[in-house]
C-alpha cells in the first residue's frame, strides 16, 4: 500500500483534477461549510461584534496615553486635575472593558469552535457507517480513520488558533493603522513604508513553510503507516524475521521526519529575528523623524509616545497570522476530503416507501439478475434461481465462482445491476431495512467480535434477549460448554486476558448470535472453516434441527457440511452448472460427483 492510500495525505484525492472537477470540489467544501455555520449564525455574530469592540478597547488605549500627556499634564499644571484623572480613569476602563470582553471572545469562539467539530465527528461517524459495502470495501480503513483523527484534528486547530488570530492579529494590525492615521499621518507613512519588507519577509516565509510543512505532512504519515502497518502484520514480521529490515526501513523514515522538522524550525529561525529586527528599525525611524518634529514642536510628545507604542505594538501578530496560512491550508485540504466521504451517496440506498414484511416466509427468487462490480466485469450474467421457503440449499463451486457475491446479493450488501432479488415476492429494495436485517442473516468466516461480554456479543442478534435466551443458542450451536470453561463464564470480556477465544470458537458465538436472531433466511459463508470436525459435526447436529424450519444457503469447501442440506448448487464463473438433491447429483457424473468421489477417497 503506498502512503496516500493509506492515510489520505496531502493532495490524495486532488491528483489530476480539471479546473472544472476542482471547482467542484471546492464548492462541496463551502457547501459544507455553510451546512456547518448555518445554525450557528447568531452566535457568530456576537463573537464577531465582541471582537471588534473588545480589540477597539485595547486599540484605544496609547491614544489616552496620548490626551493624557499632551492635555492631561499641562492642565494638571494649571491645577486642573480633571483631564488627567478623566484620562486615567478612560485607559483603566477600556482595559478591563477589553479584558472582560476578550474572555467573553475566548469562550465564546471555543463554543462555536467545539460545537463544529461535535456536527461533524457525528456527521463523519454516522454518514461512513451508513454507506454500503462497496465504499467500505474500496475505501481502505486507514483513509477512514484518518478522516475521523488528522483531518479534524487540522480542523480543529484552525478554528481554535489559526481563525482566533487571523481575525484578532488582522483587526489589531487594522485598528493600530486607523489610530495611526488619525493621530499623525507621518508616521503612518513610515509604518505603510515598513509594510514593504515586511510583505517580501511573509511571502518568503510563506512560499518555503508551505511546501516544508507538505513534506513533513508525508514524513510523519510514513512513519505512522510504516509503524501501524508493522504492528498489524507482527505474525508476518515475526515469522518472516523482518524485524532487521525493519528496523533500518523505519530508521531511515523517522530520520526523513527529523530533518525536515529540523528544517521548519530553521525557517522561524530567520523569520522570527527577521520580524524583530523590521519592527524595531520601524520604531527606530519613528522615533527619529517624530523626535526632529517634536523639537520643532510639530509634534506633541504624548502623540509621538502613542505613535511609538502603536509602532512597536503593530508587529505583534504578525507571526501567527503568517502561520494562519499553513493551517488554512491543511484544514481546506482536510475538509475537501471529509466533504467528498460525506456526499458519497450510499449505493444500496434506503427504499423511499418501504414494504413492511411482519413475518417473513422465507422465499427467495433471483430474476433475471446480473450484477458487476465494476462495469467492465460481470460476475454474474443472467442470474435466475429460485429457492422455495425452508429449503437448505449448499452452494459449492471453485474459488473466484461467484458464491459469496451471491450471498451477498441475498443479504443486499449490493443490489444486482440488472434484474431483482426478491424475499416472499418483494423486491429487496423496497423492504423496510429493519424488516430486512430481521428476516435475513449472513455469518461469515470473519465472526467479528465487539468489545464486551461472550454474552452482549451473542445478544448482538436480539438485543433484548434474557440470560435464558442467550444460554439456550449457545448450548443450540454447542458452544455452551466452552464459554462455562471461560474465567467468567458468559460475562468473560472477550478482549481481557483469559477472555481470548479461538478462531473456532468465536465461530460458534458468531453462531449463537444467528440462532438467536431467528431469521427467515440464513446464509453461512464458509462459516464453519474454522471448526475442528467434532465441533462442526457438533454444530451440524444443532444446523440440522435449526434450518429445519428455515430457508438456507450454506457455502462450504467442506463436503460434510454440504451432506444436510436438501439441494446442491455447483457454481462455474456465474452460473450454476448443476442442480440437484446431493444423492442425485453424487451418483450422477458431474462437477459434483467428482469432488464427492475425491473427498470420500481422502477420507480413507
Ligand atoms: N468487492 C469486489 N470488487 C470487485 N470484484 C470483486 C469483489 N469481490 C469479489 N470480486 C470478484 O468477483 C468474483 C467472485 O468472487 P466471490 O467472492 O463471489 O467468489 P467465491 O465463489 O466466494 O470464491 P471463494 O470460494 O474463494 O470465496 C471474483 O472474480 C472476484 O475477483
Ligand atoms: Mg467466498
Amino acid at each position: 500500500m503506498s502512503t496516500t492510500t493509506v492515510l489520505g495525505v496531502e493532495g490524495e484525492e486532488r491528483n489530476d483534477l480539471s479546473k472544472e472537477e476542482s471547482r467542484q470540489v471546492r464548492r462541496r467544501s463551502l457547501r459544507l461549510l455553510g451546512s456547518l455555520l448555518h445554525p450557528l449564525r447568531m452566535r457568530l455574530l456576537l463573537t464577531a461584534i465582541v471582537v471588534v469592540v473588545s480589540t477597539a478597547a485595547q486599540v484605544a488605549g496609547p491614544a489616552l496615553i496620548a490626551f493624557g500627556i499632551d492635555n492631561g499634564l499641562p492642565a494638571l499644571l494649571k491645577q486642573d486635575w480633571l483631564p488627567l484623572a478623566a484620562a486615567g480613569v478612560a485607559y483603566l476602563f477600556t482595559g478591563v472593558i477589553g479584558a472582560a470582553l476578550i474572555a467573553w471572545y475566548t469562550v465564546l469562539s471555543a463554543r462555536i469552535s467545539q460545537a463544529i467539530l461535535l456536527d461533524l465527528r457525528k456527521r463523519v461517524f454516522l454518514h461512513t457507517q451508513k454507506l454500503s459495502l462497496e465504499f467500505h470495501e474500496s475505501y481502505t480503513s486507514g483513509r477512514i480513520i484518518s478522516r475521523q483523527t488528522s483531518d479534524l484534528d487540522s480542523i480543529r486547530e484552525l478554528l481554535d488558533s489559526g481563525i482566533n488570530q487571523l481575525v484578532q492579529g488582522f483587526l489589531y494590525m487594522l485598528f493600530i493603522a486607523v489610530a495611526l492615521f488619525s493621530i499623525d499621518g507621518v508616521s503612518g507613512l513610515v509604518l505603510l513604508g515598513s509594510l514593504v519588507p515586511l510583505y517580501f519577509l511573509t511571502r518568503w516565509f510563506q512560499k518555503r513553510s508551505q511546501a516544508l510543512f507538505r513534506i513533513s505532512r508525508v514524513a510523519s504519515a510514513k512513519v505512522i503507516v510504516h509503524f501501524v502497518e508493522t504492528m498489524t502484520g507482527i505474525r508476518a514480521v515475526k515469522a518472516f524475521r523482518k524485524e532487521k529490515r525493519n528496523e533500518k526501513e523505519f530508521g531511515g523514515l523517522v530520520e526523513e521526519y527529523r530533518d525536515v522538522n529540523a528544517r521548519v524550525i530553521q525557517l522561524f529561525g530567520i523569520f522570527d529575528p527577521g520580524l524583530v529586527m523590521i519592527g524595531n528599525v520601524t520604531v527606530g525611524v519613528v522615533l527619529l523623524v517624530g523626535g526632529f518634529r517634536v523639537a520643532d514642536g510639530a509634534l506633541p510628545i504624548g502623540v509621538l509616545l502613542a505613535v511609538l507604542l502603536y509602532t512597536r505594538r503593530f508587529f505583534d501578530p504578525m507571526e501567527e497570522m503568517a502561520m494562519f496560512y499553513n493551517s488554512y491550508q491543511s484544514a481546506a485540504a482536510a475538509l475537501e476530503k471529509i466533504s467528498g466521504v460525506l456526499e458519497e451517496e450510499p449505493s444500496v440506498p434506503d427504499p423511499v416507501k418501504p414494504v413492511d414484511l411482519w413475518s417473513a416466509e422465507g422465499h427467495v427468487r433471483f430474476d433475471g439478475v446480473t450484477f458487476a462490480y465494476k462495469k467492465d466485469r460481470v460476475i454474474l450474467p443472467e442470474f435466475t434461481l429460485d429457492i422455495p421457503a425452508g429449503q437448505t440449499v449448499a452452494l459449492v463451486g471453485s474459488t473466484g465462482a461467484g458464491k459469496s457475491t451471491l450471498a451477498k446479493l441475498i443479504s443486499r450488501f449490493y443490489d444486482p445491476s440488472e434484474g431483482r432479488v426478491t424475499l416472499d415476492g418483494v423486491d429487496l429494495r423496497d423492504l423496510h431495512p429493519k424488516d430486512l436485517r430481521r428476516a435475513i442473516v449472513m455469518v461469515t468466516q470473519e465472526a467479528y467480535l465487539f468489545s464486551g461480554s461472550v454474552a452482549d456479543n451473542i445478544a448482538l442478534g436480539k438485543p433484548d434477549a434474557s440470560r435464558e435466551e442467550i444460554v439456550r443458542a449457545a448450548k443450540a450451536v454447542g458452544a455452551h460448554e466452552f464459554v462455562e470453561g471461560l474465567p467468567d463464564g458468559y460475562d468473560t470480556d472477550v478482549n481481557k486476558r483469559g477472555g481470548r477465544v479461538s478462531a473456532g470458537q468465536r465461530q460458534l458465538i458468531s453462531f449463537a448470535r444467528a440462532f438467536l436472531a431467528d431469521p427467515a433466511v440464513l446464509i453461512l459463508d464458509e462459516a464453519t472453516s474454522s471448526l475442528d470436525i467434532p465441533s462442526e459435526r457438533l454444530v451440524q447436529e444443532a444446523l440440522q434441527t435449526l434450518l429445519s424450519d428455515r430457508t438456507a444457503v450454506i457455502i462450504a469447501h467442506r463436503l460434510s457440511t454440504v451432506a444436510i442440506a436438501d439441494r446442491v448448487l455447483v457454481m462455474e464463473h456465474g452460473r450454476v452448472v448443476e442442480d440437484g438433491t446431493p444423492d442425485d447429483l453424487i451418483a450422477g457424473t458431474g462437477r459434483f460427483a467428482q469432488l464427492h468421489a475425491a473427498w470420500r477417497d481422502s477420507l480413507v
